[in-house]
């Protein structure tokens, strides 16, 4: 699959036309002009599937879509949302995509049957069993089964057998990975020094904090996994400061996924920024208290939602800027079902920037120690979780995309691998979470552990087996490490 050719692929076109067809069928007579042109989009895209595999399915597995058993790479913003989307339809229909057999006369009318059926089975009690009734035998069916196993493979381009390399491999590349850590540690002081001004009752302007993150996004439009890593890397030190950054750039990375431009995107980062700025106003016993809180204890740190808002409105900033900051902050803990904090009469929905931070901020929670929670959880089970809170708290498209964009072998991941070795994720392939990534072997060394080999775990033996299988993943406090003393 092609994902960074201009040309878009057979498979992102037959994606688009299950969209669009659904639609167009209702609102077109079959002569229509549009609806023939793409209903010919739909035909030419399955003949070039048909040339490569005379069957071929296309599936949505764990928020990803694979062509058979290779995951797919949305090859633009509009593109992610549309799978996010689709995944969303078939979902709720109750299959997992589509599996077409070579017809060698599909003509438009089999399409337009297939597309009202399509319709159709909405109305049905069991939508999913009914297609795959109605179909059998057809050209196209729904894929209902479970049964899936994924292949390791690898966008063009990106790390693959043989010839992988990491990132920071030229020097281009080094030179922005060095301004986006130089970014990176800008914001934590920026962040430190905001909390310090405010708590003293001293003026706060937001121009600093405008500056780093428009460097921050400057970094993420050049290459967006030198922040996205630094935001994995980097969140095992001091967790307050830390948050804030980080959720700023896995809620700026998120936007930039769904097609916001950069004004937005700096907007974004801003509310990221400033989503806890509140619990300057909690008492640093309970943000620091281990054990559970009581009832009054909890109602009180619920407050930092609204409190952010104050402390925002307290900042030298422009009101117009200002008041685009505010909303964010204020429904992070709101969930898309309202369900959350605080309670109010409000019952419009919950904004894109609110839903995008509570994603972000979800996640960061979630993977980082606090101090409830010690042990952080490794990001698959972080994603677990948030997958259950699919629909109620985190939005459901969003997640999709936020899924395909951190992957479950984020930078510093510790992996223990058939071998008995024990690896620490330096790169993955971007937008290829299910492909493997690059480690380094962990070696001890006169009682310290240190960086041994880079290692390619798609690399294979002579026989063509996997040199190494990933056994295990652990987050790297498991193992008392922080990935910044080896990484960086
Ligand atoms: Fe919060
Ligand atoms: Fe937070």
């Amino acid at each position: 699959m092609a994902a960074a050719d201009s040309v878009p692929s057979y498979a992102d076109l037959i994606l688009q036309s299950l969209m669009r067809l659904p639609q167009l069928v209702k609102i077109h007579q079959p002569n229509n002009k549009i609806f023939v042109d793409n209903l010919e989009i739909f035909r030419t895209a399955l003949r070039r599937g048909w040339e490569e595999f005379p069957e071929f399915t296309l599936r949505a597995h764990r928020g990803r879509i694979f062509l058979n058993s290779s995951k797919l790479n949305p090859s633009t913003p509009a593109m992610n949302v549309t799978l996010a989307k689709l995944m969303e339809n078939w979902e709720a229909l109750g299959f997992h995509g589509f599996r077409f057999l070579k017809k060698d006369d599909l003509g438009d009318a089999d399409v337009v049957a297939f597309v009202r059926k399509l319709n159709a089975c909405r109305n049905q009690g069991e939508p999913g069993t009914w297609l795959a009734g109605e179909l059998k035998d057809s050209w196209v069916q729904p894929v209902v089964d479970q049964d899936f196993k994924l292949a390791v493979t690898f966008a063009p381009g990106a790390a693959g057998s043989g010839g992988a390399r990491p990132l920071v491999w030229n020097a281009g590349t080094r030179t922005l990975a060095v301004k986006a850590r130089k970014s990176y540690s800008r914001a934590l002081a920026v962040v430190t020094n905001l909390e310090d001004k405010l708590l003293n009752g001293d003026a706060v302007s937001i121009a600093k904090s405008r500056r780093v993150v428009q460097d921050m996004v400057e970094s993420l439009f050049q290459e967006e996994r030198l922040l996205l890593n630094l935001s994995t890397i980097r969140d095992y030190d001091d967790y307050t400061c830390t948050h804030c950054v980080n959720v700023a750039i896995l809620a700026m990375c998120l936007g930039k996924r769904v097609g916001l431009g950069k004004i937005a995107v700096v907007t974004l980062g801003l509310t990221g920024l400033f989503h806890d700025l509140g619990k300057v106003d909690i008492p640093i016993e309970l943000i620091r208290k281990t054990a559970k809180f009581t009832r009054e204890e909890y109602e009180l740190v619920k407050n930092h939602s609204l409190f952010s808002v104050i402390r925002i409105l307290q900042i030298n900033a422009e009101h117009k800027l200002k008041s685009k900051l505010i909303l964010a902050p204020f429904e992070h803990h709101l969930g898309i079902d309202l369900a959350g904090y605080p309670i109010s009469d409000k019952h419009s929905p919950v904004s894109l920037f609110g839903r995008i931070v509570a994603i972000a901020d979800h996640y960061d929670a979630l993977t980082s120690s606090r101090s409830y929670r010690p042990v952080p959880m490794n990001p698959e089970q972080a994603l677990d979780i948030m997958t259950s809170l699919s629909g109620k708290a985190l939005d459901p498209l969003l997640l999709k995309v936020f899924i395909n964009m951190v992957g479950i072998y984020p930078i510093g991941t510790l992996l223990v691998t058939d071998t008995r070795e024990v690896a620490m994720v330096a790169e993955t392939p971007p937008d290829a979470v299910d492909a493997r990534p690059l480690a380094y072997l962990l070696e001890k060394s006169e009682g310290c552990i240190i960086k041994g080999e880079l290692v390619n775990l798609s690399d294979l033996d002579e026989a063509g087996n996997f040199k190494r299988n990933i056994l295990r993943c652990f987050h790297p406090s498991d193992f008392g490490l922080n990935p910044a003393d080896i990484l960086l």
